[in-house]
């Protein structure tokens, strides 16, 4: 199956994390303007945290219409949002507590549950939010580990076969811990995804999903990346520097 994908490469994770900025704002403008409303699935870790600080900058948060979008995040880990280690709450303190988004348009994922309690919650957001159909996230962000993950499809995990829930809670036995994440099912219905990834750890097993056998239980991020979704990449020259991109 053909992937489209979109390589946008930049110099440094600053050049990239404004290019996302604009990505952001655009797409969001596009589509409040066909539906009066967006709803953005975000992801965690380190990456993303440039391109929420800029959003909530003077220069940039009143280019977007905080309220028509719906936050959602693709997956959490099973701590409160208090933690430094919340991706809810790192976004919460980074940018959502800086601009005049509706609270109730946030839907985090609640990682002081319990995580099999967390999952049937928020799966029940989901079902709320967009009825009973299947969940289409108008904007979908993903990162990717150096190991192949993204959200929290860890490598060998079971989520990676999940077909009957849409949240799932899942055992990371390399980090001893357990996260809540959207399954590959739904991350794949968005309407746009788009990885950001920087750094030069993951230029190898960026080239591996992208170009190496399709092996899924171990680079759990093809199931996203060679679906047969369109695909956009945000990468900085370090992540971009195995691929072959002319
Ligand atoms: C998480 C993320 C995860 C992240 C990758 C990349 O909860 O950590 O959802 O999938 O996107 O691990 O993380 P970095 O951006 O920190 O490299």
């Amino acid at each position: 199956m053909e992937n489209l994908y979109q390589f946008q490469t930049y110099q440094d994770g600053p050049e990239m994390a404004i290019a996302a900025t604009t990505y952001f704002v655009e797409t969001c403008a596009a589509v409040i303007a066909e539906k009066n409303k967006c709803s953005v699935c975000l992801s965690g870790g380190s990456t993303p945290k440039r391109m929420f600080k800029l959003l909530a900058t003077d220069a940039w948060k009143d280019k977007v219409d905080w309220s028509k979008l719906f936050i959602f995040w693709g997956d959490e880990r099973s701590v409160p949002q208090n933690s430094p280690d919340s991706n809810s709450g790192e976004a919460m303190r980074l940018l959502f507590d800086q601009v005049p988004i509706p609270k109730e348009h946030i839907f985090a994922i609640n990682g002081s549950l319990d995580p099999i309690a967390a999952a049937e919650d928020y799966e029940t957001t989901l079902e709320t939010f967009f009825g009973d159909h299947e969940p289409v996230f108008d904007l979908c962000f993903l990162g990717m580990g150096d190991d192949g993950h993204t959200a929290s499809l860890f490598p060998y995990t079971e989520i990676l076969y999940e077909d009957e829930y849409w949240v799932k809670e899942v055992f990371v036995e390399k980090l001893d811990t357990t996260r809540i994440s959207l399954t590959p099912e739904i991350i794949n219905q968005a309407a746009r995804i788009v990885f950001l990834i920087g750094g030069k750890n993951k230029a190898d097993v960026l080239k591996e999903v992208l170009t190496g056998d399709f092996n899924p239980e171990k680079l759990p991020s093809q199931l996203i990346i060679r679906s047969g979704a369109d695909v956009t990449f945000f990468l900085d020259a370090e992540a971009a520097g195995a691929l072959e991109l002319n």
